[in-house]
């Protein structure tokens, strides 16, 4: 059988995982917590267990789960979203933003997108016929080239992709960034932007920039989230998109053949959890403490830190310790030193090495400390 996507083989996620497994590494490479969720929560799914939620959720989702969510970013940037008409729950953000592409990219079109990338992107667009357009991110501060984007709109550019904060880099964006994204569009009328916001709550100074809260880019934006991220429930897939009214009906029509619906039970108990109680607001103060513990202890080591103001992730140069590529200083820091962390030029298009790998620090503390350990013996 032909492959539609034949360059794609196993990714270095589930590559890093295994090795860490092999030989015993802390696993600091996959972003996902290793910690337990909060009590209530876990109270709320059994809750919603006993009240027999465990038939099909409504298509786009439960309305309860869904005026929740418009409550949130009522509170959050004072903003209004309909419920009904553009807010639609999906598996994981990864569905929403496949949802989104399938609904907007054809033949031919061009999607600007920044590297080093989260890898959900591109083959994406490639499966619809899209082309996308890779843009790097400015090393070592990784801030978008806001002239170099609009140097590179053609006719055919239909979408422009952004991420903030940023995975893997770690940076946040400012308002400068917004307003340089408002004036590419008032130029570029046509143009849509996809808005991955999974990590929202994880950004450490000043406000989260929220395409949201600009009208001109909420008004042609799909905006993606996370309940894995926020609430440390990676392995639910759920997240929600907000869009436009027109726009969601577009998106809907994937939605529906792909998944129809998510997870009722879990849908249930997210309702209810951010409605009758502190949930978002943890987030913060909780992942603040972790950086803080990462940070200081890896100035003991040999690495250099960059960018950490958002997400669970920090990136660090490694080139006062080696010249190997990065690839291979990761694998060997697994196997010698047992730590297990992913190098950056596997986001890369072409696989651009600046000698740095990612660490997550969504991890308890006693796991950051250990590996702390290992890495001080480089
Ligand atoms: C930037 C970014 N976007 C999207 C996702 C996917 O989120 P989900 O697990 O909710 O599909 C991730 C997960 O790592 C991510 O880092």
């Amino acid at each position: 059988m032909e492959s539609k996507l034949p360059d794609i083989g196993t990714t270095i996620f589930s590559v890093m995982s295994a090795l860490a497994n092999e030989h015993d590494a802390i696993n600091l490479s996959q972003g996902f917590p290793n910690f337990s969720i909060d009590s209530r929560l876990k109270d709320l799914v059994k809750k919603a267990l006993d009240d027999e939620q465990v038939q099909y959720a409504p298509m786009p989702g439960r309305l309860d789960l869904r005026e929740a969510i418009a409550g949130k970013l009522f509170v959050q940037h004072g903003i209004n979203v309909n419920p009904n008409t553009e807010i639609t729950i999906s598996a994981g953000a990864t569905q929403g933003i496949y949802s989104a592409i399938a609904a907007t990219i054809v033949l031919g079109d061009e999607v600007i997108l920044f590297d080093p990338a989260y890898d959900c992107y591109d083959p994406s667009i490639r499966l619809h016929g899209g082309v996308p357009i890779h843009l790097e991110l400015e090393f070592p501060n990784y801030n978008i080239n806001w002239d170099e984007v609009e140097q590179s709109i053609t006719p055919k550019t239909k979408m422009i992709i952004v991420n903030n904060p940023q995975n893997p880099a770690g940076t946040v964006w400012s308002k400068n960034d917004i307003s340089r994204l408002e004036k590419i569009c008032e130029a570029h009328p046509s143009l849509l932007v996809i808005s991955d916001e999974v990590y929202e709550h994880i950004q450490f100074e000043g406000n989260h920039e929220s395409v949201l809260k600009s009208e001109l880019l909420r008004s042609r934006s799909f905006v993606t989230y996370s309940f894995g991220k926020t609430f440390h429930v990676t392995g639910w897939k759920l997240g929600y998109t907000i869009a436009p009214a027109t726009m969601t009906t577009e998106l809907r029509k994937m939605h529906q053949f792909n998944v129809f619906c998510v997870n009722n039970t879990m849908q249930a108990a997210l309702a209810n959890y951010m409605s009758s109680g502190e949930s978002w607001e943890l987030v913060k103060p909780f992942y603040t403490k972790k950086r803080e513990l990462f940070l200081e202890g890896m100035k003991q080591t040999k690495f250099k830190p960059l960018a950490c103001d958002g997400t669970y992730f920090c990136l660090y140069d490694y080139s006062d310790i080696s010249n190997e590529n990065d690839v291979d200083f990761a694998k060997r820091i697994t196997k010698e030193h047992k730590v297990a962390s992913i190098p950056v030029s596997v986001f890369y298009k072409n696989q651009t090495d600046n000698k740095v790998v990612r660490f997550c620090f969504a991890k308890e503390d006693e796991t950051l400390n250990s590996a702390i350990n290992n890495l001080c013996q480089i």
